[in-house]
């Protein structure tokens, strides 16, 4: 039997993986210094361009999909969902970097894929939807996060998930408090549209 401590601290240490702040350090730059100082994707294909975002993106939602997807094989439900939470806090407070760390919406893109593929393919559609209407990354992220728990409680009905979801998401929105200052004040970054 896999000990529940072990698996859950593991799953915190592979979302502790500043996978952005690796890569651009590939490229000899430090992505905290740079654009908006997050370690995300988002400011990656910002300041390194789509190819290096899409590598980010991709590896950030790894780190959170396959530790859940593995673990729901071998914990119940309850246990999968603290783990689920435990991915999250690794991103967005990592041990490798004294407890900062990114805002959690490709790692929680990941997590969401494992815990409810359905859910979260509604998400990322709404998520797609926001983006590409707004031109805004983070009012999408935001808005995604604060209906996550609603869609995968309508989809799964399982509560430890929907409690998951729920406070992967107050993380979320609490991570994007910059943004959202800069969203009220209309200086946000825009993606798209600009
Ligand atoms: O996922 C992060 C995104 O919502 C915002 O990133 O770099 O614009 O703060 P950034």
């Amino acid at each position: 039997e896999i000990n529940f401590i072990v698996y859950l601290i593991i799953t915190y240490l592979l979302g502790s993986i500043p996978f952005g702040l690796i890569i651009s350090k590939l490229f000899g730059k430090d992505i905290r210094k740079e654009g908006s100082g997050n370690i995300g994707a988002t400011n990656v294909t910002r300041v390194l361009g789509k190819k290096a975002g899409l590598l980010v993106l991709i590896l950030d939602m790894l780190k959170g999909f396959l530790p859940i997807y593995i673990a729901k094989y071998i914990f119940d439900t309850k246990l999968v969902s603290l783990l689920a939470i435990a991915s999250v806090i690794g991103h967005c407070f990592s041990i490798f970097l004294k407890f900062k760390g990114g805002k959690g919406v490709a790692t929680a893109i990941g997590v969401l894929l494992a815990l409810s593929f359905k859910a979260a393919l509604i998400v990322i559609m709404f998520w797609l939807g926001v983006f590409l209407v707004s031109g805004y990354v983070s009012l999408a992220s935001m808005l995604s996060a604060s209906i996550s728990w609603v869609i995968i409680n309508f989809i799964e009905n399982n509560i430890y998930y929907t409690y998951a979801a729920f406070i992967i998401g107050l993380i979320i929105i609490l991570k994007h408090k910059d943004n959202l200052d800069r969203l009220l004040k209309g200086t946000e970054y825009r993606f798209l549209h600009k």
